[in-house]
């Protein structure tokens, strides 16, 4: 893990994006340097024993700085960290300084993270994972299929795909002609960041499952009544990947998966997160935080 860091990074916003849903800000320019989409940072409050073990956490976004009027970048004495250009256009020239994470409220961590005010600080260690790969060959079309909160590792994806943004030190160039988002929620009110993945220039086609907010039915369906991608790929509940997994062997679409498996460590060392993954002399167990959370859908074992 040669660019991996760990610090205690200052906050700079907490803001509420939806029922439930916030985005954090947190000023971490190694970490925000380092990141890639895909990849995931743990995250923990500091000097609070309950809960003890860090989150994961999927990338949402790098905050660009604009040049620092100090020259010393961000986090020198004196400087703040600027809102990004305008749809992350001609950013690869600065280095971002902070990252976004947007999470759900489900239990002890996300519950006190939502309290958390600017200018506290917040343990974050990463950048974690492996990231998203590149589509096959020469992919005009990528779609991406979002669940639940499986939304937030797409926003940067899209931006690197379509060649807005450069990310982990690369430089920006396109991967994709034309990217579509499939995001499904549960009712209309959880639906958050819709406006962040259009001005980033993806296609997004709503589902809802109650029918309060674009399509009346599971994002896999609504996917599935589009003309299939050259690429796809997944984040979200384990019954809607292993849906999309399904659909995807069936057309002979490409597709990458993006696991939500709970984790302890974070770094390899405690086969907290393993899953099944078929091998060339079977299956073996995989750490979802070191060899994924990315994960080729032909060689997941299902449970199922
Ligand atoms: C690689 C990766 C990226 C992630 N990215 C995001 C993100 O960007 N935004 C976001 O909101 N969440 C994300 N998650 C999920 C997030 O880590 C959990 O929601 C978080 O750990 C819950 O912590 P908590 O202390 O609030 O809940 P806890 O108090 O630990 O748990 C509350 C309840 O939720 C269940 N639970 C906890 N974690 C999970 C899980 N991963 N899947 C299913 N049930 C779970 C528990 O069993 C329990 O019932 C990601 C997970 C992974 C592995
Ligand atoms: S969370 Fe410890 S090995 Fe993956």
């Amino acid at each position: 893990m040669p660019d991996f860091a760990q610090l205690l990074a200052p906050v700079l916003e907490n803001r509420r994006l939806a029922r439930d849903t916030y985005l954090i800000r947190l000023e971490a320019p190694p970490v925000a340097r380092a990141i890639r989409p895909g990849q995931f940072v743990m995250l923990r409050l500091p000097g609070s024993t309950d809960p003890l073990l860090g989150r994961p956490f999927a990338l949402y976004d790098t905050v660009i700085c604009l040049p620092s009027t100090s020259g010393r970048g961000v986090g020198g004495e004196g400087d703040t960290v600027k809102p990004p250009l305008p749809n992350g256009r001609g950013a690869d020239i600065d280095a971002p300084g902070a990252i976004d994470i947007v999470y759900l409220v489900v239990g002890k961590l996300t519950g006190l993270l939502s309290q958390v005010q600017s200018g506290e600080k917040v343990e974050v260690w990463g950048p974690l994972g492996n990231g998203f790969p590149d589509p096959v060959g020469q992919a005009k079309h990528v779609a991406l299929v979002a669940g639940g909160i499986g939304q937030t590792p797409f926003l940067a994806h899209i931006r690197e795909l379509l060649g807005e943004r450069g990310y982990g030190g690369q430089v920006a160039r396109p991967r994709a002609k034309r990217v579509s988002l499939y995001y499904g929620v549960r009712t209309a009110d959880l639906a958050a960041g819709v406006e962040d993945f259009r001005q980033a220039g993806a296609e997004v086609h709503l589902a809802s499952n109650d029918g309060t907010l674009g399509f009346h039915g599971f994002v896999t369906d609504l996917f599935e009544q589009h003309e299939p991608p050259d690429h796809v790929f997944g984040c979200g509940p384990e019954p809607m990947l292993h849906a999309l997994a399904k659909i995807a062997e069936r057309k002979g679409i490409p597709c990458h998966l993006s696991l939500e498996t709970p984790m302890a460590c974070g770094v390899g060392i405690c086969f907290s997160c393993v899953t099944p993954v078929r091998t060339a002399d079977g299956w073996d167990y995989k750490r979802v935080c070191v060899e994924g959370p990315v994960f080729d859908a032909a060689t997941l074992h299902w449970e199922t």
